[in-house]
């Protein structure tokens, strides 16, 4: 069983000092930063897009994980793999010919992944799974950051670990959303193998310093990772 990975938000960080934020995550020992690019058509917020992976990827050489919540994850996703993104996931409620659209990340050089909605039903990803190299399971619903862990999706985790098992290939489950240092050893249990943490490492009181208060966090999740 391979080691858990742990990711940080990037959307979660503080817009006026994302190189500073970043770099104490990375220093703290995260094993990637996740970019959700939000278009404000698929999701109602709207984030970045390949110009800040683009301006973060000469900060460090870990793996840049995009999570793709565009209506048109075709070009989003050519957009992001130039600029840096060794890894990108797509909604399948996204339309467009989901197979092609994996195939084509892959061609560019990335790994590709489904993500899973809360609200969207397992059979959406169950028939691409053998075209993936992960997939996010998401906790909240899609669009901001900080939100409450939907405790529903629990099950579906378990659900879908059983349908990777079965398959025998080694598809990590990415989970995303509400992730949090008392929640991480559970949902590995149910079969997680990396996360997502974004509010539970850059929400601070404003009396802490910033960066810091990062990198303690990004330490105490890890300690909680089984
Ligand atoms: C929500 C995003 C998540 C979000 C996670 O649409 O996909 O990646 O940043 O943030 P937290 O960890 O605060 O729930
Ligand atoms: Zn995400």
């Amino acid at each position: 069983m391979p080691k858990g990975r742990l990711f940080a938000s990037v959307m979660a960080a503080d817009y006026t000092c994302f190189a500073e934020d970043i770099r104490a995550v990375v220093e703290a020992g995260v094993d990637g930063l996740h970019f959700d690019v939000m278009d404000g058509v698929f999701v109602p917020n709207i984030t970045f897009g390949r110009d800040l992976v683009a301006a973060i990827r000469p900060l460090t050489d870990l793996p840049f994980n995009a999570h793709l919540m565009v209506a048109k994850p075709d070009l989003i996703a050519e957009q992001v793999i130039e600029a840096g993104a060794n890894e990108v996931a797509i909604h399948p409620e996204a339309g467009g010919d989901l197979p092609r659209s994996l195939a084509r990340i892959r061609e560019l050089g990335a790994q590709p992944a489904v993500a899973l909605d809360p609200r969207v039903p397992l059979e959406m990803i169950e028939w691409v799974l053998n075209d993936v190299d992960y997939a996010v399971v998401m906790s909240v619903n899609p669009g901001f950051s900080g939100q409450r862990f939907i405790p529903a999706v629990k099950r579906k985790l378990q659900v879908i670990a059983e349908a990777v098992r079965e398959r025998g290939r080694d598809i990590r489950l990415l989970l995303d959303g509400g992730v949090a240092a008392d929640n991480i050893a559970e949902l590995a249990e149910l079969g997680a193998t990396d996360f997502v943490a974004g509010g539970s490492i850059f929400y601070n009181r404003p009396d802490e310093d910033r960066p810091k208060a990062a990198a303690d966090r990004v330490r105490q999740l890890r300690e909680a990772m089984p």
